[in-house]
């Protein structure tokens, strides 16, 4: 197959953004054992800090991070569904990422699974395009 740059200069080449592909990969990230219902728990995924979440058995994940200040999500406090943050209270309904003050503050969802007792989210990332 041929390149779609084929018959520019190396300079009009060099100025093209670099294409890229998305890779989505699914990475084990605890065990469901040690998220029990009504906790969270905070993990690293790739470069991402992921707050996760057990609501009855159900398995949720959010980006970690507060979008107020940088608080760990992760490391707050769960009612039902309605995590609050330890720094200064903002609360999120883990199922929908929702701000329950601002429904239209919505906090970044990862998709999560549990496959024989493995919790596993799924990351999204940008490779560059082989050519
Ligand atoms: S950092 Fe989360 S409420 Fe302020």
């Amino acid at each position: 197959m041929r390149s779609a740059h084929v018959g520019l200069s190396r300079r009009v080449r060099a100025a093209l953004p670099t294409p890229t592909r998305k890779h989505c990969m699914w990475i084990t990230v605890c065990q469901s054992a040690d998220v029990p219902p009504g906790t969270g728990r905070e993990v690293v995924v790739v470069d991402q800090i992921v707050a996760i979440f057990n609501v009855d058995g159900a398995f949720y994940a959010l980006d970690g991070v507060c979008p107020h200040q940088g608080g760990p999500l992760g490391k707050g406090s769960l009612q039902g569904c309605v995590l609050t943050c330890p720094w200064h209270g903002w609360q999120f309904d883990v199922r929908n990422g929702e701000f329950q003050l601002h429904k239209s503050i919505v906090q970044p969802q990862f998709d999560v699974r549990v496959v024989n007792g493995d919790v596993q989210v799924r990351v999204v990332s940008e490779l560059p395009k082989q050519t």
